[in-house]
């Protein structure tokens, strides 16, 4: 498996960073997750934008210009150029002595991978997902590495036989550990506002856009946990996921639990119409 390290194609077991790289030892690093589908970047640019927009919020000079070009030669060496794939991307701080201060005049240490992409089951089956207290920190806008509030929520939902934890912040559902999420009540969709408590997720964009060229109307406003039982449908949008149903938080089981309802479907087949 090859990857691309700074300016080199190696191979994966034999592409080496220091142990005194900022992100390993502070998580100190952003990061993006695209997928190339048809032969071309599904929405590239956005992502892009958003890794441009986490460097900076996190004050990291990385030169952006020269990426599609890497890009370009990391699927050349994979042999990816024309198939579906999933592309991660993520710029860390470099290689320092371990001092809290940003070191000055470090080189930022970039790594990308290339995987074979396949369409994820779940836009068919709902899912079901558990709530989690949202311990993480308050600027979740910023697509970064540290991830351990993420994966230790994950990890609690896959330990007990569900697909993805949703967090709950002061009684509010903010969004999944790698994931946004979305309710329908009476035909109205909600979801999060796009403040510091969630990612933006360019899937969530992309929802809103349908939302907006398909007279769906939609609220960006905060689901609080009691309401989820008044609530008619519920997904979860992402890079990987795509649009899954949800059939289940906790102990509420929704009524469109067997197949998607009537606007997460409808969603999804615009969705899927959007990328031929
Ligand atoms: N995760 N919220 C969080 C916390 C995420 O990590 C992600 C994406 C999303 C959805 O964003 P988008 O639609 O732009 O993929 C929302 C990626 C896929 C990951 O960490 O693998």
């Amino acid at each position: 498996e090859k990857v691309l390290l700074n300016d080199a194609i190696l191979n994966a077991s034999e592409a080496k960073v220091s142990v005194f790289d900022r992100g390993f030892l502070f998580g100190d690093g952003v990061y993006e997750v695209m997928v190339q589908l048809d032969n071309r970047f599904f929405f590239g640019k956005e992502h892009l934008d958003r890794l441009e927009s986490s460097l900076k919020k996190v004050r990291l000079s990385f030169e952006l210009s020269t990426l599609p070009q890497k890009i370009d030669r990391l699927l050349d060496a994979t042999g990816l150029t024309t198939e579906d794939c999933l592309l991660y991307i993520q710029v860390t701080r470099g290689t320092a002595p371990r001092k809290h201060a940003f070191p000055k005049d470090t080189a930022p240490t970039l790594l990308m991978y290339a995987v074979p992409f396949v369409l994820p089951e779940v836009n068919n089956k709902p899912v079901s997902a558990v709530t989690r207290p949202d311990f993480r920190w308050h600027r979740c806008d910023i697509k970064m590495t540290s991830l351990l509030g993420n994966v230790m929520a994950n990890d609690f939902a896959i330990q007990n036989g569900h697909y993805e934890a949703i967090f709950n912040r002061d009684g509010k559902m903010t969004e999944g550990t790698h994931s946004n999420l979305f309710f329908v009540n009476e035909g109205m969709v909600f979801t999060h506002p796009a403040d510091e408590h969630i990612l933006n997720g360019i899937t969530r964009e992309i929802v809103l856009q349908l939302c907006r060229d398909n007279n769906i109307p939609y609220r960006e406003e905060a689901i609080a946990f009691e309401r989820i039982n008044a609530m008619d449908e519920a997904f979860l949008t992402g890079t990987t996921t795509q649009i899954a149903a949800i059939r289940q938080i906790d102990d509420h089981t929704f009524y469109h639990r067997v197949e998607p309802g009537p606007v997460t479907k409808k969603l999804q087949q615009l969705f899927f119409e959007l990328k031929k």
